[in-house]
């Protein structure tokens, strides 16, 4: 495979250039600046770490809470078994694990830490954020730290924004994480919702590199803040303080519009990959392995096919783990670099979509 960042003789294929004629996310100018950029530096991840708690729920389990079936939840989600966080567990201590086998991988002192960012929608605490309980479990002194609430994409969110800070030279590392508790804030009453959900935490510590055949070749985000009632979690903020009595008590609990959600999912996934390969000059045999984010296995399988994508370039765990919203592309990750699928050198696609509306993708040569 040739470096990808100056492959400008490189040919899309027809039904990409098709996909991609439709697509309004960037001018020609645009894409050209992308493509022949001369930043200094190329944002490269240098260790990756998940943790996930050990109690377990599943599908079993659930059929005795719930109104369900196996067969139900398998054929509908491709979800297995999720992993349940307990009291103690909380979205800080799963995350400060994943954490330390991040940066461990990376052979990188926490005090040497310049940047720590953590994606959530199950932050600690309303503040401060969840990333500064990290900071001071790492001792990592030096970096400056915050969460970002962007749901299920928020892990993509986070490697954009470290992404111009390396590249520009202007920090060294960072370290970002995706950890969620979402059971915690699941009605597990609902049948709809409950058997969705699992608790985890992934992350990757990203390093300035001046190797320009490696690191993040492009990174692209949207968001639709018209669909926000598709997907939210209502209670405790300014709308519904906490001293004010709930219209509706089930407001504390996430609310999702399962079907609304799916369809818009399949869409922008489609979309935003077309997007990446456009923008890269690359086509599907350049792609190692699309890394989605687990909402739905029926989801990413639609999207896969819809994108030509073969099933050995895509890589799916949601039956071990359920949806871990910010969570679950970086456990992804983890895991496909355990399984040994990717390694250094191969190009592969990060790509979420969640509340909000929001959607990302991250192109990386690993
Ligand atoms: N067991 C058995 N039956 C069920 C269950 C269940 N757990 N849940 C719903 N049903 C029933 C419904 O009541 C309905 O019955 P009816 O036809 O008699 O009314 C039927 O199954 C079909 O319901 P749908 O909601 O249309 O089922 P669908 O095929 O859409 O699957 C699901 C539902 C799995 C939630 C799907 O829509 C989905 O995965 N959506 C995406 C969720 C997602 O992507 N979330 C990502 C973001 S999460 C975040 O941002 C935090």
């Amino acid at each position: 495979m040739s470096p990808v960042r100056h492959s400008q003789d490189k040919k899309i294929s027809h039904s990409n250039q098709q996909k991609a004629s439709k697509n309004q996310y960037m001018s020609n100018e645009m894409k050209k600046l992308i493509n022949d950029r001369t930043a200094p530096y190329r944002a490269v991840i240098t260790g990756c770490g998940s943790f996930v708690p050990e109690k377990l729920l599943t599908n079993e389990d659930l059929i005795k809470m719930v109104d369900t079936s196996d067969e139900w939840i398998t054929t509908r989600t491709g979800i297995k078994v999720r992993h349940i966080a307990t009291d103690s567990e909380t979205t800080a201590f799963l995350a400060t694990e994943a954490a330390k086998k991040a940066l461990a991988d990376a052979k990188l002192d926490p005090c040497e830490l310049e940047l720590i960012i953590v994606a959530t929608i199950t932050p600690e605490m309303v503040f401060p954020s969840t990333a500064s309980f990290i900071q001071r479990s790492l001792r990592a002194k030096k970096a400056w730290v915050f969460d970002l609430c962007a749901a299920c994409s928020g892990f993509i969110y986070g490697i954009s924004v470290v992404q111009q800070f390396l590249e520009s030279g202007r920090y060294n590392n960072a370290l970002v994480i995706g950890a969620e508790t979402l059971t915690k804030i699941t009605d597990w009453t609902d049948r709809t919702s409950c058997i969705l959900f699992g608790d985890g935490a992934g992350a990757v510590v990203l390093q300035q590199s001046k190797d320009k055949n490696r690191g993040i070749i492009y990174s692209t985000m949207a968001s639709d803040g018209d669909f926000w009632e598709a997907l939210n979690c209502q209670a405790y903020g300014s709308r519904y303080p906490a001293h004010k009595e709930l219209d509706d008590p089930k407001k504390i609990y996430m609310e999702i519009k399962g079907r609304q959600v799916y369809q818009q999912a399949i869409r922008r996934i489609v979309e935003t990959v077309t997007n990446c390969l456009e923008v890269c000059n690359l086509t599907i045999d350049d792609i190692k392995m699309m890394i989605s984010h687990q909402m739905n296995g029926r989801i990413i399988e639609s999207a896969a096919k819809r994108l030509n994508l073969p099933d050995e370039k895509v890589f799916i765990n949601i039956a071990e783990y359920g949806n871990t919203s910010a969570a679950s592309v970086p456990i992804a990750f983890d895991d496909c670099i355990k399984q040994g699928k990717i390694k250094q050198g191969d190009v592969v696609i990060f790509v979420a979509f969640g509340a909000g509306l929001t959607w990302g993708a991250n192109v990386i040569r690993l």
